[in-house]
């Protein structure tokens, strides 16, 4: 039988406290164009990592893993994989969007001096099944938690991180000697960076803008949206004014 401790601390965030994980959502920023050869120490990494590892799980299961990837022939063979699923990628669009796309620089695996892939164990027993038996997806969406907290943690490091999702998931594996049964969720570019953007590259590049955020809310019921209404919800908002977007 498990004791059941529960301790708790001073529920209060400081306000530079408050500032300070506003700063890190407003200012993350998805990372390819700007990596330095920097080395990222072992105790910055472990930090990041750990940050990850206290991501919300279903049931507590905690079904990620991580690889920590700094060997170049095994960047260069990610990167030769991403180079054809670019390729693929690409013959999708046509006219002016195919000529923007092939001025899209969509990832950053050579010139990060880390690369990480997260992985998902679809079957860990951590946790017992707990919160999974109505959607099972729900490991996968605890993986993606994890992802969220490093990639936050790594701005507060003055760490860039990129996300590379054009990789054909079952080389990646081979490549990495992932068991067959997990998923590989994330692959990351990591390094420091010569600048973080202001907004999103996609947005400077001209290939996407952030919608509206009152578009988006709905109050009750889904066909419940009342713009004014989300306007004033979010007109107030400081912490985004204080750093000057
Ligand atoms: C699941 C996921 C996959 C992504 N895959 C890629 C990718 O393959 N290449 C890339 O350049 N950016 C990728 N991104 C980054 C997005 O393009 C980026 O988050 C978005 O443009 C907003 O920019 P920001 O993260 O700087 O706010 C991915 C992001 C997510 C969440």
């Amino acid at each position: 039988m498990i004791q059941a401790k529960v301790r708790t601390k001073s529920s209060s965030f400081s306000p530079a406290d408050r500032r300070g994980i506003y700063r890190a959502i407003y200012e993350r920023r998805d990372v390819r164009s700007h990596f330095l050869s920097a080395p990222v120490p072992e105790a910055v990494l472990g930090r990041i990592l750990d940050a990850a590892h206290h991501a919300p799980s279903v049931g507590f299961m905690q079904p990620w893993d991580f690889i920590v990837i700094r060997d170049e022939s095994v960047r260069r063979a990610i990167h030769a994989n991403f180079e054809s699923s670019n390729r693929r990628a690409a013959a999708v669009y046509e006219g002016e969007q195919r000529k923007l796309y092939d001025t899209l620089k969509l990832a950053g695996i050579l010139e990060a001096p880390v690369n990480l892939c997260i992985t998902c164990d679809h079957k860990r027993p951590k946790g017992s099944g707990l919160g999974r038996q109505s959607d099972s997806a729900t490991d996968l969406y605890s993986t993606v938690c994890a992802v969220q907290n490093l990639w936050l943690a790594a701005r507060a490091e003055s760490l860039g991180v990129g996300w590379v999702s054009i990789l054909d998931p079952e080389k990646l594996k081979a490549i990495l000697g992932v068991p067959a049964p997990l998923t590989p969720v994330a692959y990351l570019c990591v390094g420091y960076v010569s600048e973080f953007l202001t907004s999103p590259e996609l947005e400077e590049k001209g290939w996407e803008c952030r919608e509206s955020l009152t578009k988006l809310i709905h109050f009750d019921r889904w066909d419940a949206q009342d713009e004014r209404r989300a306007a004033a919800m979010v007109e107030t908002i400081e912490e985004r004014k204080s750093i000057g977007r």
